[in-house]
């Protein structure tokens, strides 16, 4: 929700999103911006990062849009450069590119795993490298990674995407305690099941749609507004003394260790 509190709490801080074209990217921005943070939204189509930046309901001059792949770390150093040049520092950095490959483990080519893990743990790792040298400069930082619940359970055909999704749980832990001491805090958002456009082709099929809605016990699947108030509590000093923990968002599915919904 939308206040003046609200605003105070990231107020004039800038808060760089990879993914920032995407669902949960842009609705995490959009939290960040509803609390008074300038916002740089990253990601490669430039289309839909300039209708995300429309969307968000802050002064175009206080959003920067940058076509950034996090695969390429000359892309990554520009990114969070031209991010310093335009707001002067970095106070946040979400990791929320990814993309999602799904087939059986025996049908993986070199290139399809390689493609998943480029991304989705390489790419969050040299994006949060490229940042804390900023943030290690000004001696404070929030970093958020996204995640998954798959960070915590297996799903067939997923086997790229769940493998990185537990390695971001423990490359935070890893960045949490070492840079603890530059007053960084690095933790993780794992979304349960969203309706995005990830995913839009697993909600257009009924049979897997009832599969993992019964998983659910809160019995709907995420909506990237669920994020909202957990990004704005890791960003802010509201969780200053929280760092290397993996927080879900999963309307329950972890909770239930699988049983069925009811
Ligand atoms: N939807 C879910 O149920 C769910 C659950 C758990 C975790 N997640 C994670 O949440 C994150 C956001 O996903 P989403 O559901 O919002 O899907 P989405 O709408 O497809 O968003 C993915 C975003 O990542 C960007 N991206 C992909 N490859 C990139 C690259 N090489 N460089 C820069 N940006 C790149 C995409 O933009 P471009 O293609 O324009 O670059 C897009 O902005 C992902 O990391 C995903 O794994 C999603």
């Amino acid at each position: 929700m939308v206040n003046e509190k609200n605003r105070q709490l990231l107020r004039d801080k800038v808060a760089v999103v990879t993914g920032g074209g995407g669902d949960i990217g842009l609705a995490m921005a959009k939290a960040l911006g509803d609390a008074g943070a300038r916002i740089v939204l990253a990601s490669r189509d430039r289309e839909r990062l300039g209708a995300a930046a429309e969307s968000i309901s802050v002064e175009q001059s206080r959003i920067l849009t940058l076509s950034v792949d996090v695969t390429d770390n000359e892309q990554v150093e520009l990114l969070m450069r031209r991010t310093v040049e335009k707001f002067g520092q970095i106070d946040v950095l979400v990791t929320a590119a990814g993309i999602q490959l799904r087939k059986p483990a025996m049908e993986f080519s070199r290139e399809d795993w390689d493609s998943v893990l480029n991304t989705n743990l390489s790419g969050a790792f040299f994006c949060c490298q490229e940042a804390a040298k900023h943030m290690i400069e000004q001696k404070s930082g929030k970093i958020i990674m996204v995640s998954s619940l798959t960070a915590e359970i297996g799903i067939p055909d997923m086997a790229a995407y769940v493998a990185g999704r537990g390695a971001i749980k423990q490359l935070s832990k890893a960045l949490a305690v070492e840079w603890a001491k530059h007053g960084i805090n690095v933790n993780c958002i794992g979304p349960g099941r969203f309706r995005t456009k990830m995913t839009e082709d697993v909600f257009a099929d009924d049979e897997v749609r009832n599969s993992f809605m019964e998983l659910i016990p809160m019995g709907r699947a995420g909506r990237p507004s669920d994020l909202a108030g957990l990004t704005v509590f890791l960003a802010s000093g509201l969780s200053d003394y929280i760092t290397g923990q993996s927080i879900y968002v999963d309307g329950g599915w972890l909770a239930s260790g699988g049983s069925s919904k009811r």
